[in-house]
Protein backbone atom coordinates (compact mmCIF):
# COMPACT_ATOMS: atom_id res chain seq x y z
CA UNK A 1 0.00 0.00 0.00
CA UNK A 2 0.88 3.63 -1.07
CA UNK A 3 0.22 6.13 1.63
CA UNK A 4 -2.23 7.76 -0.33
CA UNK A 5 -3.97 4.24 0.06
CA UNK A 6 -4.30 5.51 3.50
CA UNK A 7 -7.15 7.86 2.81
CA UNK A 8 -10.64 6.21 2.69
CA UNK A 9 -13.21 8.87 2.75
CA UNK A 10 -15.58 6.63 2.34
CA UNK A 11 -14.60 4.55 5.51
CA UNK A 12 -17.44 4.50 8.42
CA UNK A 13 -15.56 3.23 11.12
CA UNK A 14 -16.77 0.52 13.26
CA UNK A 15 -17.14 0.43 17.04
CA UNK A 16 -13.83 -1.79 17.87
CA UNK A 17 -12.03 1.11 16.02
CA UNK A 18 -9.94 3.45 17.85
CA UNK A 19 -10.71 6.95 16.39
CA UNK A 20 -7.67 9.76 16.73
CA UNK A 21 -8.33 12.96 15.70
CA UNK A 22 -5.01 14.79 14.38
CA UNK A 23 -4.17 18.03 13.39
CA UNK A 24 -2.08 17.48 10.27
CA UNK A 25 0.25 20.29 8.68
CA UNK A 26 -0.49 19.63 5.72
CA UNK A 27 -3.28 17.45 5.24
CA UNK A 28 -2.83 16.38 1.95
CA UNK A 29 -0.11 13.70 3.39
CA UNK A 30 -2.78 12.52 5.83
CA UNK A 31 -2.16 9.22 4.62
CA UNK A 32 1.71 9.01 6.13
CA UNK A 33 0.64 9.65 9.35
CA UNK A 34 -2.29 6.75 9.32
CA UNK A 35 0.47 4.39 7.44
CA UNK A 36 3.32 4.98 9.80
CA UNK A 37 1.22 4.68 12.63
CA UNK A 38 -0.06 1.27 11.68
CA UNK A 39 1.22 -0.93 9.19
CA UNK A 40 3.12 1.23 6.00
CA UNK A 41 6.44 2.27 5.36
CA UNK A 42 7.84 5.19 2.99
CA UNK A 43 7.70 2.37 0.13
CA UNK A 44 6.03 -0.81 -0.76
CA UNK A 45 7.68 -3.70 0.33
CA UNK A 46 7.57 -7.83 -1.39
CA UNK A 47 6.52 -8.68 2.01
CA UNK A 48 2.94 -7.33 2.09
CA UNK A 49 0.01 -9.45 1.52
CA UNK A 50 -3.40 -8.76 0.16
CA UNK A 51 -5.21 -10.24 3.56
CA UNK A 52 -2.94 -7.47 5.68
CA UNK A 53 -4.86 -4.10 3.89
CA UNK A 54 -7.54 -5.05 6.45
CA UNK A 55 -4.79 -3.57 9.81
CA UNK A 56 -4.28 -0.65 7.90
CA UNK A 57 -5.66 2.70 9.70
CA UNK A 58 -8.05 4.77 7.49
CA UNK A 59 -8.19 8.68 7.12
CA UNK A 60 -12.06 8.78 6.40
CA UNK A 61 -12.32 12.42 7.64
CA UNK A 62 -10.44 15.63 6.45
CA UNK A 63 -11.71 19.59 7.37
CA UNK A 64 -8.91 21.67 6.51
CA UNK A 65 -6.16 20.49 8.67
CA UNK A 66 -8.11 18.20 10.86
CA UNK A 67 -8.03 15.10 9.93
CA UNK A 68 -9.51 11.58 11.65
CA UNK A 69 -8.41 8.39 10.92
CA UNK A 70 -9.63 4.61 12.71
CA UNK A 71 -7.82 1.89 13.39
CA UNK A 72 -8.63 -1.85 13.69
CA UNK A 73 -8.18 -2.62 17.46
CA UNK A 74 -6.25 -5.61 16.30
CA UNK A 75 -3.61 -3.07 16.13
CA UNK A 76 -3.15 -2.79 19.63
CA UNK A 77 -2.41 -4.77 22.55
CA UNK A 78 -4.48 -4.83 25.66
CA UNK A 79 -3.51 -3.21 28.77
CA UNK A 80 -0.38 -2.06 26.97
CA UNK A 81 -0.59 1.84 27.20
CA UNK A 82 3.22 2.41 25.93
CA UNK A 83 2.81 0.37 22.78
CA UNK A 84 -0.56 1.74 21.94
CA UNK A 85 1.18 5.24 22.28
CA UNK A 86 4.15 3.84 20.79
CA UNK A 87 1.88 3.36 17.28
CA UNK A 88 -0.56 6.76 17.96
CA UNK A 89 1.42 8.70 19.45
CA UNK A 90 4.92 7.64 17.92
CA UNK A 91 7.22 7.53 15.12
CA UNK A 92 4.83 10.32 13.16
CA UNK A 93 5.62 13.37 14.86
CA UNK A 94 9.28 13.47 13.63
CA UNK A 95 8.07 12.89 9.82
CA UNK A 96 9.49 14.85 7.32
CA UNK A 97 6.08 14.45 5.28
CA UNK A 98 4.30 16.25 8.00
CA UNK A 99 5.25 20.31 9.16
CA UNK A 100 3.07 20.24 12.42
CA UNK A 101 1.12 17.10 13.39
CA UNK A 102 -0.92 17.35 17.00
CA UNK A 103 -3.09 14.23 18.56
CA UNK A 104 -6.14 16.00 19.95
CA UNK A 105 -7.94 13.72 21.24
CA UNK A 106 -8.66 9.95 21.08
CA UNK A 107 -11.41 7.83 21.24
CA UNK A 108 -11.58 3.95 22.85
CA UNK A 109 -13.55 1.63 22.07
CA UNK A 110 -15.32 -0.16 25.00
CA UNK A 111 -12.91 -3.57 24.61
CA UNK A 112 -10.12 -2.53 24.88
CA UNK A 113 -10.73 0.27 27.75
CA UNK A 114 -11.73 -2.88 29.93
CA UNK A 115 -8.45 -4.12 29.56
CA UNK A 116 -7.12 -1.88 31.90
CA UNK A 117 -8.02 -1.19 35.27
CA UNK A 118 -8.45 2.58 35.78
CA UNK A 119 -8.35 3.81 38.89
CA UNK A 120 -8.94 1.65 41.75
CA UNK A 121 -10.57 4.48 44.17
CA UNK A 122 -11.20 7.71 41.35
CA UNK A 123 -13.93 10.13 42.73
CA UNK A 124 -15.94 8.17 45.09
CA UNK A 125 -12.99 6.27 46.82
CA UNK A 126 -11.08 9.27 47.50
CA UNK A 127 -14.08 10.83 49.15
CA UNK A 128 -14.85 8.09 51.03
CA UNK A 129 -11.42 7.78 52.23
CA UNK A 130 -11.54 11.41 53.01
CA UNK A 131 -15.09 11.43 54.51
CA UNK A 132 -15.37 14.50 52.40
CA UNK A 133 -18.70 14.80 50.40
CA UNK A 134 -19.79 17.91 48.98
CA UNK A 135 -17.08 20.64 48.45
CA UNK A 136 -13.50 20.59 46.89
CA UNK A 137 -10.74 19.17 48.57
CA UNK A 138 -7.95 21.26 49.88
CA UNK A 139 -4.65 20.46 49.35
CA UNK A 140 -1.33 22.37 49.81
CA UNK A 141 1.94 21.73 48.58
CA UNK A 142 4.78 22.57 51.34
CA UNK A 143 7.64 25.51 49.67
CA UNK A 144 9.86 26.25 49.71
CA UNK A 145 9.93 23.09 47.03
CA UNK A 146 13.02 22.13 47.96
CA UNK A 147 15.27 22.81 50.89
CA UNK A 148 13.44 22.14 54.21
CA UNK A 149 14.29 19.27 56.10
CA UNK A 150 12.15 16.49 57.39
CA UNK A 151 11.62 17.68 60.65
CA UNK A 152 10.35 21.24 59.42
CA UNK A 153 8.24 19.88 56.47
CA UNK A 154 6.64 17.93 59.13
CA UNK A 155 5.67 20.97 60.77
CA UNK A 156 4.32 23.28 58.71
CA UNK A 157 2.48 19.95 56.88
CA UNK A 158 0.71 20.08 60.63
CA UNK A 159 0.11 23.66 60.71
CA UNK A 160 -1.16 23.50 57.29
CA UNK A 161 -3.19 20.56 58.14
CA UNK A 162 -4.67 22.55 61.10
CA UNK A 163 -5.76 25.18 59.00
CA UNK A 164 -7.86 23.14 57.13
CA UNK A 165 -6.28 21.38 54.29
CA UNK A 166 -7.00 17.79 53.70
CA UNK A 167 -4.39 16.73 51.72
CA UNK A 168 -0.38 17.85 52.18
CA UNK A 169 1.66 17.30 49.05
CA UNK A 170 5.78 16.81 48.30
CA UNK A 171 6.57 18.82 45.43
CA UNK A 172 7.73 17.16 42.33
CA UNK A 173 11.24 17.63 42.40
CA UNK A 174 11.51 16.65 46.08
CA UNK A 175 11.99 12.68 46.71
CA UNK A 176 15.07 11.72 48.37
CA UNK A 177 17.59 14.05 48.41
CA UNK A 178 20.11 14.79 51.04
CA UNK A 179 18.98 17.37 53.20
CA UNK A 180 15.54 15.53 53.25
CA UNK A 181 15.94 11.99 53.12
CA UNK A 182 12.45 10.10 51.75
CA UNK A 183 12.25 7.58 54.59
CA UNK A 184 12.72 9.90 57.63
CA UNK A 185 10.47 12.41 55.78
CA UNK A 186 7.49 10.25 55.57
CA UNK A 187 7.92 8.90 59.02
CA UNK A 188 7.86 11.93 60.59
CA UNK A 189 5.48 13.69 58.20
CA UNK A 190 2.71 10.85 58.43
CA UNK A 191 2.89 11.33 62.76
CA UNK A 192 2.23 15.07 62.15
CA UNK A 193 -0.57 13.96 60.02
CA UNK A 194 -1.68 11.33 63.24
CA UNK A 195 -1.63 14.83 65.38
CA UNK A 196 -3.20 16.69 63.23
CA UNK A 197 -6.39 13.99 62.89
CA UNK A 198 -6.77 13.89 66.70
CA UNK A 199 -6.74 17.57 66.63
CA UNK A 200 -9.28 18.49 64.20
CA UNK A 201 -11.46 15.83 64.08
CA UNK A 202 -11.03 15.50 60.11
CA UNK A 203 -9.48 13.16 58.22
CA UNK A 204 -5.93 13.84 56.57
CA UNK A 205 -3.69 12.39 53.98
CA UNK A 206 -0.24 13.12 53.01
CA UNK A 207 0.91 12.69 49.18
CA UNK A 208 4.71 11.46 49.37
CA UNK A 209 6.45 11.26 45.88
CA UNK A 210 8.05 7.88 45.43
CA UNK A 211 9.42 8.81 41.75
CA UNK A 212 12.65 6.93 41.47
CA UNK A 213 13.62 4.01 39.20
CA UNK A 214 11.26 1.46 39.02
CA UNK A 215 12.52 -1.03 41.88
CA UNK A 216 13.33 1.97 44.16
CA UNK A 217 9.49 3.26 43.45
CA UNK A 218 8.24 -0.04 44.42
CA UNK A 219 10.29 0.21 47.39
CA UNK A 220 9.39 3.68 48.38
CA UNK A 221 5.57 2.10 47.75
CA UNK A 222 5.94 -0.19 50.35
CA UNK A 223 8.12 1.58 53.13
CA UNK A 224 4.74 4.35 52.83
CA UNK A 225 2.65 1.53 53.76
CA UNK A 226 3.80 -0.32 55.91
CA UNK A 227 4.08 3.38 57.95
CA UNK A 228 0.28 3.75 57.56
CA UNK A 229 0.21 5.82 54.48
CA UNK A 230 -2.63 6.14 52.65
CA UNK A 231 -1.57 7.75 49.40
CA UNK A 232 1.39 7.57 46.61
CA UNK A 233 2.37 10.47 44.22
CA UNK A 234 4.16 9.67 41.08
CA UNK A 235 5.37 11.98 38.65
CA UNK A 236 3.51 9.91 35.74
CA UNK A 237 5.64 11.30 32.70
CA UNK A 238 9.30 11.42 33.73
CA UNK A 239 8.48 7.91 35.41
CA UNK A 240 6.54 6.69 31.84
CA UNK A 241 3.75 4.59 31.45
CA UNK A 242 5.50 1.22 31.93
CA UNK A 243 6.32 1.88 35.34
CA UNK A 244 2.68 3.41 36.20
CA UNK A 245 1.25 0.43 34.93
CA UNK A 246 3.05 -2.02 37.07
CA UNK A 247 2.58 0.27 40.31
CA UNK A 248 -1.25 0.14 39.64
CA UNK A 249 -1.46 -3.68 38.61
CA UNK A 250 0.42 -4.27 41.47
CA UNK A 251 -2.42 -2.72 43.54
CA UNK A 252 -0.78 -1.70 47.03
CA UNK A 253 -4.03 0.14 47.70
CA UNK A 254 -3.23 3.29 48.04
CA UNK A 255 -4.60 5.96 46.18
CA UNK A 256 -2.47 7.15 43.03
CA UNK A 257 -1.50 10.86 42.65
CA UNK A 258 -0.64 11.80 39.22
CA UNK A 259 1.82 15.13 38.69
CA UNK A 260 2.34 15.48 35.05
CA UNK A 261 5.46 17.41 35.37
CA UNK A 262 7.22 17.85 31.54
CA UNK A 263 3.93 17.04 30.11
CA UNK A 264 3.95 20.84 28.84
CA UNK A 265 6.95 19.89 26.38
CA UNK A 266 4.65 18.39 24.20
CA UNK A 267 1.08 19.39 25.06
CA UNK A 268 1.73 23.10 25.50
CA UNK A 269 2.38 23.61 21.24
CA UNK A 270 -1.13 23.74 19.63
CA UNK A 271 -0.13 22.71 15.99
CA UNK A 272 2.62 20.14 17.45
CA UNK A 273 2.20 17.53 19.77
CA UNK A 274 -0.32 15.89 21.97
CA UNK A 275 -3.25 17.26 24.30
CA UNK A 276 -3.59 17.21 27.55
CA UNK A 277 -6.98 16.11 27.17
CA UNK A 278 -5.46 12.94 25.00
CA UNK A 279 -2.69 12.03 27.39
CA UNK A 280 -5.53 12.47 30.43
CA UNK A 281 -8.00 9.69 28.79
CA UNK A 282 -4.53 7.81 28.61
CA UNK A 283 -3.77 7.85 32.34
CA UNK A 284 -7.37 7.20 33.47
CA UNK A 285 -7.68 3.85 31.53
CA UNK A 286 -4.05 3.29 33.37
CA UNK A 287 -5.75 3.85 36.86
CA UNK A 288 -4.30 7.09 38.44
CA UNK A 289 -6.38 8.23 41.14
CA UNK A 290 -5.87 11.94 40.70
CA UNK A 291 -4.62 14.22 38.18
CA UNK A 292 -2.87 17.57 37.83
CA UNK A 293 -5.20 19.15 34.69
CA UNK A 294 -4.27 22.85 34.80
CA UNK A 295 -6.14 25.85 36.71
CA UNK A 296 -7.44 28.07 34.05
CA UNK A 297 -6.70 30.95 35.97
CA UNK A 298 -3.52 30.24 37.76
CA UNK A 299 0.44 30.63 36.65
CA UNK A 300 0.30 27.70 34.07
CA UNK A 301 -0.52 27.93 30.74
CA UNK A 302 -4.25 26.06 29.74
CA UNK A 303 -6.98 28.03 28.66
CA UNK A 304 -10.04 27.64 30.70
CA UNK A 305 -12.17 25.92 28.17
CA UNK A 306 -9.24 23.32 27.81
CA UNK A 307 -9.11 23.25 31.33
CA UNK A 308 -12.96 22.53 31.77
CA UNK A 309 -12.93 19.92 28.90
CA UNK A 310 -10.43 18.01 30.35
CA UNK A 311 -11.70 17.91 33.79
CA UNK A 312 -15.46 16.73 32.07
CA UNK A 313 -13.59 13.66 30.12
CA UNK A 314 -11.86 12.36 33.75
CA UNK A 315 -15.24 12.78 35.57
CA UNK A 316 -17.39 11.61 32.52
CA UNK A 317 -19.02 8.14 32.70
CA UNK A 318 -17.21 5.25 31.58
CA UNK A 319 -16.45 1.72 31.79
CA UNK A 320 -13.54 2.57 34.25
CA UNK A 321 -14.27 4.92 37.24
CA UNK A 322 -14.01 8.83 37.15
CA UNK A 323 -10.31 10.62 37.73
CA UNK A 324 -10.27 13.48 40.76
CA UNK A 325 -9.16 16.38 39.31
CA UNK A 326 -6.73 18.19 40.25
CA UNK A 327 -5.79 22.29 40.18
CA UNK A 328 -2.70 23.05 40.92
CA UNK A 329 0.16 26.02 40.40
CA UNK A 330 -0.31 29.52 40.88
CA UNK A 331 -3.37 29.35 43.33
CA UNK A 332 -4.48 31.33 46.32
CA UNK A 333 -7.82 32.32 48.03
CA UNK A 334 -9.24 35.40 44.99
CA UNK A 335 -9.01 32.71 42.39
CA UNK A 336 -10.81 30.30 44.27
CA UNK A 337 -14.61 31.84 42.64
CA UNK A 338 -13.53 30.90 39.14
CA UNK A 339 -12.04 28.27 39.78
CA UNK A 340 -14.97 26.48 40.81
CA UNK A 341 -16.68 28.08 38.08
CA UNK A 342 -14.44 26.00 36.03
CA UNK A 343 -14.53 22.93 38.19
CA UNK A 344 -17.61 22.64 40.01
CA UNK A 345 -17.45 21.05 43.24
CA UNK A 346 -15.50 17.94 42.18
CA UNK A 347 -12.24 18.91 42.56
CA UNK A 348 -8.69 19.01 44.28
CA UNK A 349 -7.70 22.80 45.38
CA UNK A 350 -3.88 22.89 45.78
CA UNK A 351 -1.96 25.76 46.85
CA UNK A 352 1.52 26.36 47.80
CA UNK A 353 3.12 29.66 47.46
CA UNK A 354 -0.99 30.67 47.98
CA UNK A 355 -0.93 29.31 51.33
CA UNK A 356 2.22 29.61 52.76
CA UNK A 357 2.79 33.06 51.13
CA UNK A 358 -0.22 34.49 53.79
CA UNK A 359 1.00 37.06 55.68
CA UNK A 360 0.56 35.42 58.98
CA UNK A 361 2.00 32.17 57.46
CA UNK A 362 0.86 28.69 56.61
CA UNK A 363 -1.71 28.10 59.34
CA UNK A 364 -3.28 31.61 58.30
CA UNK A 365 -3.16 30.52 54.60
CA UNK A 366 -4.73 26.93 54.81
CA UNK A 367 -7.28 28.70 56.73
CA UNK A 368 -7.77 31.39 54.03
CA UNK A 369 -8.16 29.10 51.48
CA UNK A 370 -11.16 26.84 53.31
CA UNK A 371 -12.45 30.10 53.92
CA UNK A 372 -12.79 30.84 50.26
CA UNK A 373 -14.12 27.38 50.07
CA UNK A 374 -17.11 27.96 52.33
CA UNK A 375 -17.54 31.19 51.38
CA UNK A 376 -18.53 29.71 47.55
CA UNK A 377 -20.37 27.29 48.90
CA UNK A 378 -22.71 28.64 50.74
CA UNK A 379 -23.05 31.45 47.80
CA UNK A 380 -21.29 34.13 48.82
CA UNK A 381 -19.11 36.94 48.15
CA UNK A 382 -15.13 36.67 49.34
CA UNK A 383 -15.26 40.08 50.17
CA UNK A 384 -18.85 39.87 52.23
CA UNK A 385 -17.27 36.17 53.71
CA UNK A 386 -14.11 38.01 54.76
CA UNK A 387 -15.39 40.75 57.08
CA UNK A 388 -15.60 37.97 59.50
CA UNK A 389 -13.41 35.63 58.65
CA UNK A 390 -9.67 37.66 59.12
CA UNK A 391 -7.15 35.17 57.37
CA UNK A 392 -9.48 35.01 54.03
CA UNK A 393 -9.40 39.07 54.64
CA UNK A 394 -5.48 39.50 54.97
CA UNK A 395 -5.01 37.28 51.97
CA UNK A 396 -7.61 38.88 49.51
CA UNK A 397 -5.43 41.88 50.52
CA UNK A 398 -2.00 40.41 49.93
CA UNK A 399 -2.58 38.65 46.44
CA UNK A 400 -2.46 40.58 43.51
C1 LIG B 1 2.37 21.70 42.54
O1 LIG B 1 3.31 20.87 42.46
O2 LIG B 1 1.22 21.39 42.32
C2 LIG B 1 2.73 23.08 42.87
O3 LIG B 1 4.00 23.14 43.26
C3 LIG B 1 1.93 24.29 42.97
O4 LIG B 1 2.64 25.33 43.60
P1 LIG B 1 2.10 26.81 43.73
O5 LIG B 1 0.73 26.75 44.32
O6 LIG B 1 3.08 27.53 44.67
O7 LIG B 1 2.11 27.39 42.38
C1 LIG C 1 3.83 23.44 39.99
O1 LIG C 1 4.75 22.75 40.45
O2 LIG C 1 3.81 24.66 40.03
C2 LIG C 1 2.67 22.76 39.47
O3 LIG C 1 2.65 21.48 39.87
C3 LIG C 1 2.26 22.84 38.10
O4 LIG C 1 1.10 22.13 38.09
P1 LIG C 1 0.35 21.62 36.79
O5 LIG C 1 1.10 20.46 36.33
O6 LIG C 1 -0.97 21.26 37.35
O7 LIG C 1 0.29 22.75 35.83
MG1 LIG D 1 4.99 21.75 42.08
Amino acid sequence: MRYEDYIQLDYSPSKNDVIVEFLVEPSKNAGAVAAESSIGTWTEVKTFKRNLKKLAAKVFEVRGNKVKIAYPSELFEPGNMSQILSSIAGNIFGMKAVKNLRLEDVHFPKKLERSFPGPRFGISGVRRLLKVRGRPLLGSIIKPKLGLGPKEHAEVAYETWLGGCDIIKDDENLTDQRFNPFEERVVRTLEARDKAEEETGERKVYMPNVTAPFEEMIRRIEFVKEHGGRYVMIDVITSGFSALQSVRDMDFGLVIHAHRAMHAAFTRNKKHGMSMLALAKCLRLVGVDQLHVGTGVGKMEGEKEEVKEIAEALREKKVVKPVFPVASGGLHPGLVPSLMKIFGKDVIIQAGGGIHGHPKGSLSGARAMRQAIEAVMKGISLKKYAKAHQELGEALNYFP
